[in-house]
C-alpha cells in the first residue's frame, strides 16, 4: 500500500539503518535503508520518500550532497541529518540547506527521536509556523526566500545550545534576531544580555566582561560581577566581537572551551552556562585571514553562522517595512496614520539603503513627522534619497539639465560684466597690496604664474558646469555657451599642466 509514509535511512553503520528501521516499522512506516551515498543515489532516482535520515559521514559521499540531491528532486522531503560531535557545524549548514534537524549520534533520547520523526510527516510552512511570535516581538521577517531560509534555521538552531555567529551589514537587524532567538531557545524565560564590546577600552572591558576584584586597580572598591556572570544560565549577545583585543580573545576562548573564568585580579576560578550569541559587521574570517582575529577562536564562536542580507537584496519587503514603521511611529507619536505617494514610494525603493533596515525606520519616522497632508510626498523624503533618484533617473535628468540651461544660473555675470569686473577689481587690489619689489620681483615667473592660475580658474568653472549637469559635457558646454570641444580642450590644458607640475 503505497499511502503508508516512507523513510529512507542512509547510514553506513548497519547497527544504525537497524534501529531507525524496527523503531519505524513498529509504527507502520515503510522503510528503506542504504548503506553508501551511491546506493542512496540510486534509490532516490526511483523512490518517493517522506522523510529522509541521511549520516553526514559516508564512506563515498558527504552528506550534504544527498541533502542536495533529495531536496532537488523530491523537495517535499524532509531531511533528517544524523551527526557526530565533531561535523554539528557542518549539521548546522545542513539546516540552513533546508534539512529539517540533526541528531546526534549517539542516541540518548528515543521518546525525543520518534518525537521528531513523527513530526518531520506533518512539517507545516515556516511562514505559518513563525507569524506569532513575530507578531508578538515585531520582528519583521518578510517574504525574500532568503530571509525565510535563515529564519527557519534561526529557529531550529535557537532550540540547540550552540554558539551563534550573526553577520550583517550595519542596520540589518542582528540584535533584532539574536532577541528573536533567544525568545524561541530554551532559556526564553531567562534574560536577554545585550553587551556591546566596541563601547569600551580594553581594561574596562575585561572587568565588564568578567568582573573584578575588590582592590584589582585603582578605583576598584568593591567587587564586581560581569556581564559574563550576570548572563548565568541566560543568553549574552556579545555585539561588535571583532573589536575584543587579543588578551580578550584569549580569556573569551577560555570561557567558551571550558565555561570558565577568572574575575580581574581574582584567583577563584568562576563556572558558568551561557548561551551566547556574538554579532559583527566586519569579515570575521577576513580578520582572521590578516592575523586579527583569532582562527581558534572564530571556530568557537562561527558553529552556526546567520548572515542576514542587506535590505537593497529584500526589496520584496520594503512595503512591509515601511508599513510597519509607519504604525509604529504614528502610534508612538499619536499621530494619524498616513501613506507614501505612489511617487515616494517609487523613490525609496530605488534607494540603495547603506543604512538597511534603521535608514529605512529612521527615514520612515522622519517623513512622517514633516509631512503636511495626508499622503507623505517626495519632498519630505531626505535630500541624499532624492538627489540618488535624479542621477538614478535619466530621464528626469535629462530635464533637470534642459532646465538648468534654460535658467543659465552664471549668465547674468558675463552678461552686465559688472559684477565679474567688481569682484576681479578686489582681487586685484589685494594681490597688489601684497607685493613689495623690495626683494626684486621675477616678471616672467609672475607672469606664468598668473596664467596657470587663469587655466586653473576656467577649468574649475568647467568643472562646476559639469558637476550641475551630472558629468555630461554637452550639456556643460550650453551651460558656458562654449561648443564642447573648446571645454574638452580646456579642461585638457589644465589638466596637463597638473601632470607636469606633479611629476
Ligand atoms: N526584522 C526587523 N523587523 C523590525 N525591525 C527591525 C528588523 N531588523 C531591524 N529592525 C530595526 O532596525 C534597527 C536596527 O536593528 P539592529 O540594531 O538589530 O541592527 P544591527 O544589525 O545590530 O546594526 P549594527 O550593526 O549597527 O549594530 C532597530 O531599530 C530595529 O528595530
Ligand atoms: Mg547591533
Amino acid at each position: 500500500m503505497s499511502s503508508k509514509a516512507s523513510f529512507l535511512i542512509v547510514d553506513d553503520e548497519q547497527e544504525v539503518c537497524n534501529f531507525f528501521s524496527y523503531l519505524l516499522k513498529q509504527k507502520g512506516y515503510r522503510v528503506i535503508t542504504a548503506n553508501s551515498g551511491t546506493e542512496a543515489m540510486e534509490i532516490i532516482a526511483e523512490n518517493h520518500f517522506n522523510t529522509a535520515l541521511v549520516d553526514l559521514k559516508l564512506p563515498d559521499a558527504n552528506g550534504l550532497d544527498i541533502l542536495k540531491a533529495i531536496k532537488g528532486r523530491q523537495p517535499d522531503c524532509e531531511v533528517i541529518i544524523i551527526t557526530g560531535y565533531s561535523t554539528v557545524k557542518s549539521a548546522v549548514e545542513a539546516i540552513q540547506l533546508g534539512a529539517l534537524d540533526y541528531v546526534e549520534k549517539p542516541f540518548v533520547d528515543i521518546n525525543e527521536m520518534e518525537a521528531l520523526l513523527d513530526k518531520s510527516l506533518t512539517v507545516r510552512p515556516v511562514s505559518e509556523e513563525l507569524s506569532k511570535a513575530i507578531q508578538e516581538q515585531g520582528f519583521i521577517i518578510g517574504r525574500s526566500q532568503k530571509m525565510l531560509n535563515l529564519i527557519s534555521a534561526a529557529q531550529k538552531i535557537a532550540k540547540k545550545n550552540i554558539t551563534i555567529l550573526i553577520q550583517g551589514e550595519t542596520g540589518t537587524g542582528k540584535e533584532v534576531l539574536a532577541r528573536y532567538i533567544h525568545s524561541v531557545s530554551h532559556r526564553s524565560d531567562r534574560p536577554f544580555l545585550a553587551f556591546n564590546c566596541g563601547a569600551f577600552t580594553e581594561t574596562l572591558l575585561e572587568s565588564e566582561l568578567f568582573g573584578h576584584e575588590k582592590g584589582s586597580f585603582t578605583g576598584a572598591t568593591h567587587r564586581k560581577k560581569g556581564i559574563f556572570e550576570l548572563a548565568h544560565k541566560a543568553t549574552l549577545f556579545l555585539d561588535e566581537i571583532d573589536s575584543a583585543s587579543p588578551a580578550i580573545q584569549i580569556k573569551l576562548l577560555r570561557v567558551l572551551e571550558t565555561g570558565e573564568f577568572l574575575r580581574v585580579g581574582g584567583e577563584e576560578m568562576c563556572k558558568i552556562d551561557v548561551r551566547i550569541i556574538t554579532a559583527t559587521n566586519a569579515d570575521l574570517a577576513g580578520k582572521v585571514a590578516e592575523n586579527k582575529f583569532r582562527e581558534d577562536l572564530f571556530y568557537r564562536l562561527d558553529v552556526a553562522s546567520l548572515n542576514i542580507p542587506p535590505l537593497r537584496e529584500r526589496q520584496e519587503d520594503i512595503e512591509l517595512f515601511i508599513e510597519f514603521f509607519l504604525g509604529k511611529e504614528a502610534q508612538a507619536k499619536q499621530i494619524s496614520l498616513k501613506q507614501f505617494s505612489p511617487e515616494a514610494l517609487e523613490l525609496i525603493k530605488k534607494h540603495e539603503w547603506p543604512g538597511n533596515i534603521r535608514e529605512l525606520s529612521n527615514t520612515v519616522a522622519q517623513a512622517l513627522l514633516l509631512s503636511k497632508g495626508n499622503l507623505i510626498e517626495v519632498e519630505d523624503l531626505p535630500e541624499r534619497i532624492r538627489r540618488e533618484f535624479k542621477i538614478n533617473n535619466l530621464e528626469s535628468l535629462e530635464q533637470q539639465m534642459t532646465a538648468a540651461v534654460s535658467k543659465s544660473a552664471f549668465a547674468c555675470l558675463p552678461e552686465t560684466g559688472e559684477k565679474l569686473n567688481s569682484l576681479l577689481n578686489q582681487f586685484a587690489d589685494n594681490l597688489f597690496n601684497a607685493i613689495t619689489f623690495r626683494e626684486g620681483f621675477d616678471f616672467e615667473l609672475f607672469n606664468t604664474e598668473i596664467s596657470n592660475w587663469r587655466d586653473d580658474l576656467l577649468a574649475t568653472l568647467i568643472e562646476k558646469a559639469l558637476d550641475d549637469t551630472y558629468g555630461n559635457q554637452v550639456k556643460a558646454a550650453e551651460l558656458l555657451q562654449v561648443t564642447p570641444r573648446a571645454l574638452r580642450y580646456h579642461l585638457q590644458k589644465a589638466r596637463k599642466k597638473d601632470n607636469t607640475n606633479q611629476s
